[in-house]
């Protein structure tokens, strides 16, 4: 379920609601604005304050009850010392998941001056901190049934200028609801052809242009490589493809590719048992597409995109692919299969190939790539190479605005003697060290001559543990580093 939004002018004392979020930055002094509201509750917030039993920390949070009349709560939550977009951003989020937890059903939020990029930061937290995933769960008892949060009033300067932040923050926040679903849902339900489905879904409401390309189309187009991973699997793999025409007509589109494995059991090179139930979360990347095309439509963006994702499971059979194996991919190029468990670039090989034909202006790729991704950089920062600086630059400053922070990995020629074979043109794996670029070397095979970069996600697109302002699993990274980015590029 999505959230509602409003906005409102006015004094926060006077605003009906179950809960009002106050944030503020750290070592606050109470504001001017919040007089009468701390009237109403006998003072006691900017007690609060001034006995520092709330600072305005990182994820601090004080709940009060009013005594009588005006917001029946107030949550104060801090920004800390991040830039106030940021601090902002991550406070709202709190209180969405504050909100969601008390099962008050509306919030308000309330920051000061509440504007443009902060007043998009505050919609985007609140509805994602809201984002929970219920679906799969019996119900509980109606008795028990605490209501999920559903409606939100921001707190706004000016009425008229929060509608263009107000519908922003919507569109990334539902781009990023639907890529967190999507994460979450597992593989015996969101399959290749649920994601084909889902695509066609966004097409229809937005009116773009979906093509779903289904194993005997990979056949005709040659496509050998996303096959062998496909071999092992009755599902039909998908190659979906949206197009997004909100730029002139003929100017070269923004390529969007995702990995989108439904599963990765690593094939004949079986995975561990211990774990391995989070290789359903293998198509954040698709995910990330999907959902970045949802936002993108929803913002009317004048550029033009082209969302390419690339699904189908990685399983054992009779049928499946064998270490040593060759395949040609469609563009020409002979691999030898070493590991089956590096599938992901098999499939990328293929679609990277495809968006080839768009001739982009840029293209950019998410995939949950190498388990050495998250050795080097952890679950905090997306792993980032590409092949042309100034676009991976642009893709590393998108990152940051969006919240999603990347670091650049090299990609020196050097390394490429890791990823040479006896019998084909290239193997699909390197050697012990440097996994994470040798992942990318192999991917560059299939982009030469477009501007691309590769964003590994395999540390940053899910979490295997509470994160605060969000619950474990999908985290909807890289939704905002894609909007941003094609943001970046619209007219
Ligand atoms: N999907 C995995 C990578 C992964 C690992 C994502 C951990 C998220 C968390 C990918 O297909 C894979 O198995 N990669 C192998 C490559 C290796 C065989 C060269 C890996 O990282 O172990
Ligand atoms: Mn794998
Ligand atoms: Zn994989």
């Amino acid at each position: 379920m999505s959230l509602a939004f409003d906005v409102r002018a006015g004094d926060p004392a006077r605003v009906a609601t179950p809960l009002l979020a106050i944030a503020l930055p750290a070592e606050p002094a109470f504001p001017r604005a919040l007089a009468a509201l701390d009237a109403k509750y006998g003072g006691a917030l900017s007690r609060a304050v001034r006995r520092k039993d709330f600072q305005g920390g990182k994820d601090e949070a004080l709940l009060l009850f009013a005594p009588e009349g005006g917001p029946e709560r107030v949550l104060l939550v801090g920004m800390g010392t991040a830039d106030r977009v940021k601090g902002i951003t991550r406070a709202a989020t709190l209180a969405g998941r504050r909100a969601n937890a008390l099962g008050v059903g509306r919030v308000a939020f309330w920051a000061d001056g509440l504007e443009e990029a902060a007043l998009e930061g505050a919609v985007i937290g609140l509805s994602l901190g809201g984002w929970e995933f219920k679906e799969l769960h019996t119900p509980a008892p109606a008795a028990k049934r605490r209501k999920p949060l559903a409606a939100a009033t921001l707190l706004v300067p000016n009425v008229r200028a929060a509608r263009g932040p107000l519908a922003a923050g919507v569109a990334v926040a539902e781009g990023q609801r639907l890529t967190r679903r999507l994460a979450m849902l597992p593989g015996n339900i969101c399959t290749p052809e649920y994601l084909a489905r889902t695509a066609r879904d966004i097409a229809k409401r937005h009116r773009l242009t979906v093509k779903v390309f289904g194993r005997r189309d990979l056949q005709r187009m040659k496509m050998g490589s996303f096959l062998a991973v496909a071999q092992g699997t009755a599902q039909d793999p998908k190659l979906i493809v949206l197009e997004y025409k909100g730029g002139r007509r003929g100017d070269a589109p923004v390529a969007l590719v995702g990995k989108g494995l439904c599963f990765d059991s690593g094939g004949i090179s079986i995975k561990p048992a211990a774990g391995m139930e989070a290789m359903k979360f293998d198509m954040s990347g698709a995910a990330g597409v999907l959902g970045a095309m949802e936002a993108i439509a929803r913002m009317k963006l004048r550029v033009n995109v082209v969302g390419l994702v690339g699904s189908t499971t990685n399983m054992l059979g009779g049928e499946a692919m064998k270490p040593g194996d060759v395949v040609r991919a469609s563009n020409g190029k002979t691999i030898e299969i070493q590991n089956t468990d590096a599938e992901g670039r098999l499939v990328l090989a293929d679609v990277l190939t495809y968006a080839q034909r768009y001739k982009p202006q840029a293209c950019v790729d998410a995939a949950t790539l190498t388990g050495a991704c998250v050795v080097a950089l952890g679950n905090t920062t997306v792993g980032v190479l590409g092949n042309d600086q100034a676009v991976v630059d642009e893709v590393l400053a998108a990152g940051r605005r969006g919240g999603e922070v990347g670091w650049q990995l090299p990609m020196f020629d050097e390394y490429k003697e890791l990823i040479k074979s006896d019998v084909a043109d290239m193997r699909n794996i390197g050697g012990r060290g440097a996994g994470t670029i040798t992942a990318a070397l192999f991917l560059a095979e299939f982009a030469e001559g477009m501007p691309w970069v590769h964003l590994d996600v395999a540390g940053t697109a899910y979490s295997e543990t509470d994160l605060v302002v969000m619950p474990k699993g999908p985290t909807g990274t890289p939704v905002r580093t894609f909007v941003e980015f094609v943001r970046g590029r619209a007219r």
